[in-house]
């Protein structure tokens, strides 16, 4: 895999090996995505194999302009304009009815498709130059915390020929993954929490906007195991005094604790695991109303 930044000329050549059907990973503001041309049906099938991905949990496409989220969508809601102004380029995912263009395996079949236009100058100039919708999982393999650095996609993914090679984007500045919003005519439902909130959502459209309640299944990628450190996560209410346990609580407001938030998170999760033999998170009510973070500690948390 080749390391690159964005002003090196051989971008060129990344945008070719992507058209192509190879594998780029490329930074976002949120975490590290694996992108592929989202209307090559043999690159995506690579994105499933080299991450391990259940073939039932749809991609969702990364582009740079309202037009194509236009292009690639269809019978979008009168209120989808307001959140696409104020939102985009911006760690939320608007979920769509597809167009036909947008191949059946990057949605897993479903007629709805996830689009993003993620905000960092680097992905949003190599969209540019390759000109094509490209689909991005996290890059990280299934099941594990998702990249925020450079060094976490080397750890996942050695000698991996499938993947080209990574743009160089420094460490993600959101940390975790975006908002997903199932956008309908009548309601927004959240799909996946992350820092652009309910409320916030809610003050720019005019139909409801709703938390997902988990009994159907609109988000199947919700379902399995996610964001896991190779060593258990608890979460109690007190600090535990073995010395191979790594007490964490939000922003550190809790003395003899280390401190986390959403920027960090996935790299404790994955640089601890040599040095304790259990992460024990210190539960505070400021840590449940972070609804996006509160989400995924409790995923990671989960036995299987
Ligand atoms: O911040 C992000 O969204 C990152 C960066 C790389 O853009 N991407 C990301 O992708 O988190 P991934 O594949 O790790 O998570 C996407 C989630 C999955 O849980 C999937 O099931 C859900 O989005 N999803 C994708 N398309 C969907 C659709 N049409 N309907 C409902 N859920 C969908
Ligand atoms: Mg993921």
């Amino acid at each position: 895999m080749k390391l690159i930044n964005i002003n090196n000329n051989e971008i060129y050549d990344f945008a070719d090996n992507i058209k192509n059907g190879k594998l780029i990973v490329i930074p976002t503001e949120t975490v590290y995505g694996l992108a592929a041309n989202a209307l090559d049906e043999n690159a995506i099938k690579l994105i499933f194999k080299v991450k391990g991905r259940p073939q039932d949990n749809p991609l969702i496409i990364h582009t740079y302009s309202k037009e194509n989220i236009y292009k690639f969508t269809k019978n979008q809601p009168k209120y989808i304009d307001n959140i696409i102004d104020k939102f985009m380029p911006g760690p939320i995912t608007l979920v769509l009815e597809k167009q036909d263009i947008i191949p059946k395996i990057v949605t897993a079949g479903l007629k709805t498709v996830g689009i993003r236009i993620p905000n960092h100058s680097d992905t949003l100039k190599f969209l540019k130059i390759v000109d094509l919708p490209l689909a991005a999982p996290s890059a990280n393999k299934s099941g594990k915390p998702s990249p925020t650095k450079v060094e976490h996609i080397f750890n996942d993914y050695q000698n991996q020929d499938e993947i080209y090679g990574i743009i160089n984007g420094g460490e993600c500045n959101v940390g975790i993954e975006s908002t997903i919003i199932k956008c309908e005519e009548e309601k927004i439902i959240i799909l996946r929490p992350g820092i652009i909130n309910k409320s916030m959502i809610q003050e720019i459209v005019d139909v409801d906007v709703i938390d997902y309640n988990g009994n159907e299944i609109l988000a199947p990628g919700m379902k399995y195991k996610h964001y896991s450190p190779d060593i258990p996560v608890f979460i109690t209410k007190e600090i535990n005094i073995n010395p191979q346990v790594l007490n964490l609580s939000y922003n550190g407001k809790i003395e003899n604790t280390f401190s986390f938030n959403e920027k960090n998170i996935y790299s404790i999760f994955r640089e601890v695991d040599k040095n304790f033999n259990s992460i024990n998170i210190v539960l505070t009510k400021e840590l449940t109303e972070n609804k996006a973070l509160y989400n995924r500690i409790l995923k990671a948390s989960e036995k299987s």
